[in-house]
């Protein structure tokens, strides 16, 4: 994913910026001189500017783009230069959070300083808690795009998962591999996947829940793809596609990033700054993809344009380079919107993947920049802040799975209780009001999915609910 945006606010560059100039005036100036006062001064001011409207200031390194809060930020050669510099030092994310004094800042730059004599010798974290730092924090990243499974989370969700999702994946798996190793891409198999994307998966509760559980431990390009073209179906079904441009949606999304298969393994790996070459090459997914799709035959048209076009903006930006101003497709506007959100919210680095509510408002952000603002809006409206499968607590203290959504409400979901020993203690609508009008409860935020070896599938009823079950409830909210 790579989102370009030029925001007002919020752009870290700056910060990274005046940190770089701050640790080479610290390595170069005896202590106490004033110039390093000045420069501490500085950096401190930014940061407090920054802090004025949220709680932290995240910076992370992501394959040559400086992110915050999800966003990606265009950096110049400078910037590019200090990213390069502090990924050798093994430094691909700077996270300060609310209450960071300035000798911190000043202990920070000292650090990184200290850094170009050779690898740290302990965690980063030790050694800045060594030093009195406790509101700032250093670290490396785990890629984003893996083809690999991670194992950064041992404790994979309990219970079965649902038998049509596990199939699913299997399959995509089993096509990424093919196509991999050289082998041809079987336009029946693909066939068999989109059926039973559709006709399966996307129809279960159980399944859709486990979609947004299971992503926070696997981090595979495939099952992405499958994740991508379940969401892009819902979105695609609320627009009204009938049967066959559902199919073609489906399609163009699982094998959207296909072209990955074609990027050495080690870009594709590398969670650091990249260089312009990998850079190029990490871009040239798309372009591969569309080689690799219109080739095959028995595909339906829209795929290669699909996979040329996901990484291209509404504004005319992104890449390929395909001419001044080119829009891409309402598909691959449809696929860019649940690319991004399920890159968000899937795991991404050490820290917890973006909550569905939050990473809705990043959407937001990007609305009209990047993504199709009405597509995002719909988007918002079937996904919402609390989709299927979520844990949430209530403002009554309660626990529960989100089981159902409300369509003309959906921000009050339907929940299955999780009682002290995880155990199902019954259904609340959250929706339901009492005497005065008022709602007997509302959901006040989303739990970290699958806490404590939480069983999904305990949750939901039955395993795969009747004919449009998960659509239906996820996709009739009024628009
Ligand atoms: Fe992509």
């Amino acid at each position: 994913m790579t989102a370009t945006v030029t925001p007002t606010t919020g752009d870290p560059i700056p910060v990274l910026k005046a940190f770089a100039a701050l640790r080479r005036i610290t390595g170069t100036y005896p202590e106490g001189h004033p110039v390093v006062a000045q420069k501490v001064r500085e950096l401190y001011d930014l940061v407090q500017q920054h802090m004025a409207d949220r709680d932290a200031v995240q910076i992370e390194m992501i394959r040559g783009d400086v992110h915050a809060d999800g966003l990606s930020f265009a950096g110049d050669v400078h910037a590019s230069q200090l990213m390069a510099d502090l990924s050798t030092l093994g430094v691909q994310s700077i996270h300060i959070s609310r209450g960071v004094e300035a000798a911190e800042l000043h202990a920070i730059a000292q650090f990184l300083w200290d850094l170009k004599d050779g690898p740290a010798a302990s965690p980063f974290g030790q050694q800045l808690s060594d030093r009195g730092v406790s509101h700032v924090t250093l670290g490396r990243l785990v890629p984003l795009d893996t083809r690999w499974r991670t194992e950064q989370w041992p404790d994979s969700p309990q219970g079965r998962i649902d038998p049509d999702y596990a199939e699913t994946l299997m399959l995509a798996q089993q096509t990424f591999e093919t196509v991999q190793a050289g082998g041809r891409l079987e336009p029946g198999s693909i066939q068999n996947l989109v059926h039973l994307l559709i006709h399966k998966v996307a129809q279960s509760n159980v399944a859709l829940g486990q979609i947004l559980a299971l992503k926070q431990y696997e981090n595979l390009t495939y099952c992405h793809s499958v994740n991508v073209a379940t969401l892009s179906l819902l979105l695609g079904r609320r627009l009204g596609f009938d049967e066959e441009m559902s199919a073609a949606l489906v399609e163009a999304a699982l094998l959207h990033d296909i072209g990955k298969t074609r990027v050495p393994l080690d870009v594709v790996k590398k969670p650091g700054a990249l260089d312009t070459r990998e850079r190029r090459m990490i871009e040239a997914h798309t372009t591969f993809g569309a080689e690799i799709l219109i080739q095959i035959d028995g595909l339906r048209p829209m795929t290669p344009v699909v996979a040329l076009e996901h990484h291209r903006t509404v504004k005319g930006g992104g890449y390929p380079d395909l001419g001044e101003g080119a829009v891409p497709h309402v598909m691959s506007q449809i696929v860019s919107v649940a690319d991004i959100y399920e890159a968000l919210t899937g795991a991404r680095s050490y820290q917890d993947p973006m909550k569905p509510d939050r990473a809705c408002l990043v959407l937001a952000r990007l609305a009209g920049e990047k993504l199709n603002t009405a597509l995002v809006k719909t988007f918002v409206n079937v996904v919402t802040f609390f989709p299927i499968g979520s844990l949430v607590r209530t403002s009554r203290d309660e626990t529960g799975v989100v089981i159902r959504t409300n369509p003309n409400d959906p921000l009050h979901p339907i929940l299955a209780l999780v009682g002290d020993n995880l155990d199902p203690t019954g259904e609340v609508d959250t929706s339901r009001r009492d005497e005065s009008g008022k709602y007997q409860r509302h959901v006040i935020e989303t739990l970290k999915p699958q806490a404590d070896g939480l069983d999904l599938s305990r949750y939901f009823p039955e395993l795969t609910p009747g004919p449009l079950a998960g659509i239906g409830a996820m996709g009739s909210a009024s628009a």
